[in-house]
């Protein structure tokens, strides 16, 4: 499914907001995209551009499942199950490549519909854009970096060091090619923001996913995927400029720091091209951030215990906060996924580790197992200065250094007392009174 027939498919299902009167990037859009959180928005006619808009394609786990063809809480398992078997994507010649159908002439930036979000923003930011860089040792890697537009041609882009963008940059003595793609299929933008070993083409992952063309640069040897409504063909310099201030996905304001400028040589895009704008903060934000981690967190619990789900909260800013479901079957069990799922996800900072029982995607049910099963005193981990996220803000940062933070586990299983669980069992279970049929008691027509 692209971008064009997901469209379709919300259309279709009702979730599609469609916008017709005119509306600004300029601080008028991020809160009409805010004030929709969680639903597929299409701008039909934006301020100073010729593009359409959409947001939240990802905003809801409901357009994954969609998108994947199964049943929501299957999409974790297609993730991980795309993650250990990618598979190479075709190549396509450029006449059946989408994104290659118009090259713009000459290449500008600011006919691209960049959002400003917030007053304190340091200006127009595309935060929907992959990056495909080939790494001289690793080969391709593709991952998200949020860009601030300067001028015509040039951006300063977030690129977080150590990663795989930064890590290829740091061994490239020149430029570095570069390939930012907006407008793609949900299930690259999934597979896009996983961290696979390096060496693991994120393109591969998403191929094993759905089918995912790629078509060869008309500049570079890179390759994009066809179905990419824009391609931005450009070089990341050793240049650094000034980036942020941004809010990012804790909701809370990342500051200003120099960063690598990336300089745009050729635009190409499809005839009548959608962008895609991508709220921080918000749903959407927050689901790509997180999602792809749970197979990660998944993989490594399962390593030591029998791992049945993983869901990385919204509440938690979806990226420090995870629910670990397991089959419990030992009286460590509960201890040993908690220490595991932080292997999984170093930057996950709090972790719960439940029952089969309980619904890891209800907050409210989570918290009925802490209430019920959990007792500080024998079952709070706790682990000081651990390396941690840098969007924390309560985490210690020194620049240039990793940023550190305590961190905590609670298991909230059931005590173990051996394979037939004994009859302590039934006080910890749930009692579930069953439902009145309400037709039997209300009248007719009258509202519950
Ligand atoms: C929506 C979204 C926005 C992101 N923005 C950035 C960013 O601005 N800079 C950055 O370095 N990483 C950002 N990330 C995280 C990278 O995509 C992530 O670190 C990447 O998976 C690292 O993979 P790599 O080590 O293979 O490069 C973002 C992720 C998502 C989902």
């Amino acid at each position: 499914m692209n971008l064009r027939t997901f469209i379709d498919a919300v259309r279709e299902t009702g979730d599609l907001a469609t916008i017709r009167r005119p509306v600004d990037p300029y601080l008028e859009m991020a809160p009409v995209i805010a004030a929709l959180d969680g639903r597929p928005v299409l701008f039909e006619s934006v301020v100073g551009s010729e593009f359409r808009v959409l947001a939240g394609q990802c905003s809801d786990r409901r357009y994954f499942a969609l998108t994947l063809d199964c049943p929501q809480d299957q999409v974790m398992l297609r993730l991980a199950e795309a993650f250990a078997s990618p598979q190479k994507p075709p190549a396509v010649a450029r006449a059946d490549a989408p994104c290659q159908q118009v090259e713009m002439d000459p290449a500008d930036l600011r006919r691209l519909p960049f959002l400003t979000h917030y007053a304190g923003d340091a200006g127009p930011y595309a935060t929907a854009a992959i990056a495909i860089i080939n790494d001289p040792d690793s080969g391709p890697n593709v991952s998200f970096h949020r860009c601030l537009r300067l001028d015509d041609r040039r951006m300063a882009a977030r690129i977080v060091e150590r990663r795989g963008t930064d890590t290829a940059l740091q061994k490239t003595p020149g430029d570095l090619p570069v390939a930012l793609c907006i407008g793609l299929p949900l299930h690259v933008l999934l597979a896009a923001s996983m961290a696979p070993e390096p060496g693991v083409d994120e393109l591969a992952i998403a191929h094993a996913l759905a089918p995912t063309p790629v078509v060869r640069c008309l500049g570079n040897d890179l390759l994009v995927p066809a179905e990419a409504e824009f391609v931005l063909e450009g070089r990341i310099t050793h240049r650094a400029a000034a980036e942020g201030p941004f809010v990012d996905l804790t909701e809370t304001w990342d500051g200003m720091r120099q960063q690598p400028v990336i300089e745009i040589d050729r635009i190409t895009h499809r005839q009548d091209a959608i962008y895609h704008a991508l709220l921080p903060g918000m749903l959407e934000h927050k689901l790509l951030m997180g999602m792809p981690k749970e197979p990660s967190i998944y993989a490594a619990v399962n390593q030591v215990v029998a791992c049945r789900n993983v869901s990385i909260t919204p509440g938690g800013a979806s990226w420090l906060h995870a629910v670990v479901q397991i089959d419990k079957r030992h009286a460590d069990d509960g201890r040993r996924a908690a220490e595991a799922a932080f292997r999984g996800h170093p930057s996950l900072k709090h972790v719960a580790v439940v029952d089969m029982d309980i619904d890891l995607y209800d907050a409210h049910d989570v918290e009925w197992a802490i209430a019920t099963r959990f007792q500080a005193d024998r079952d709070l981990m706790i682990w000081e200065n651990q390396p941690s996220s840098s969007l924390d803000p309560s985490a210690s940062h020194t620049p240039g250094q990793k940023s550190r933070s305590a961190k905590m586990g609670l298991d909230a299983t059931i005590p173990w007392e051996g394979p037939e669980q004994g009859p302590r069992l039934h006080q910890f279970q749930r009692v579930v009174l069953p439902k009145a049929e309400l037709s039997r008691y209300l009248q007719t027509g009258q509202e519950p």
